[in-house]
């Protein structure tokens, strides 16, 4: 019988086919690349395109990291991604607003890892995001309680249960906890894998003069 181990020695990685990239001819502002990239993440079909590990650190300093999904990148390269401010990350965000956001985009063997600093958005634009989820989502986060430890489960179906209908009575209800945060980027990466091994990274760091590229090795 084949051990853990030798099932994933045997599991390849970096599957797929990545598409033409030529680290030489990418383009100045790293929005740009990034666009390009998720659009044919987007085109390509790869499930969940929009999914990505934010990491941050908690009040010791320790890292933390989950997977949530990317709202939106703004006109000025700022990543948007949502949460409960009463959440885990919501309180480590407040505390300490260094964060990491990496995308892998499988079979594309695709990956970008971001790094900046996050700000919360203003309540208005926070509201508006709520608003656009579907109402379970809503109706959950009503109850205010993300990443708390459940206790009484027949507590939050009813909870649950009581927001869903204060939804139907009144759909432009919002969440305050609920929160907007835009990261902006002072360091991304976009990596692609090769069969060769000889993998593609290509680096930019925001300077005083703007985005400086350079290649890095696998
Ligand atoms: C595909 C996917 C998308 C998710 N999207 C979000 C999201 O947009 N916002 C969010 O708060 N949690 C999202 N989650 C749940 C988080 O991974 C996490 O469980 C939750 O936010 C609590 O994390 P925390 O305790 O570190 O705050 C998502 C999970 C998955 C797997």
């Amino acid at each position: 019988m084949s051990t853990l181990r030798d099932r994933l020695r045997a599991e390849a990685s970096i599957v797929g086919e990545a598409p033409l990239f030529h680290p030489s001819l990418a383009p100045d502002d790293p929005q740009e690349l990034f666009r390009e990239w998720l659009i044919t993440a987007l085109d390509a079909g790869v499930p969940e395109p929009h999914a990505a590990t934010l990491s941050t650190v908690d009040e010791h300093g320790r890292p933390d990291a989950r997977v949530l999904v990317l709202k939106n990148v703004t006109d000025g390269g700022a990543f948007e991604i949502a949460t409960g401010s009463e959440s885990a990350k919501g309180a480590q965000l407040h505390a300490n607003p260094n964060v990491a956001l990496t995308f892998y985009w499988t079979p594309l063997a695709r990956s970008v890892r971001i790094r900046g600093v996050a700000t919360p958005a203003s309540a208005e634009e926070s509201a508006a995001d709520f608003r656009a989820r579907n109402p379970a989502a809503k109706a959950i986060a009503l109850a205010g309680r993300q990443s708390a430890p459940l206790t009484d489960v027949a507590e939050r179906d009813r909870l649950v249960a009581e927001n869903l209908a204060a939804l139907q009575a009144d759909p432009a209800q919002v969440s305050p906890e609920w929160t907007l945060w835009r990261i902006r980027p002072f360091a991304l990466e976009f990596w692609q894998g090769a069969p060769t091994r000889n993998h593609l990274r290509l680096q930019y760091t925001r300077t005083d003069e703007g985005w400086r590229r350079q290649e890095l090795w696998a």
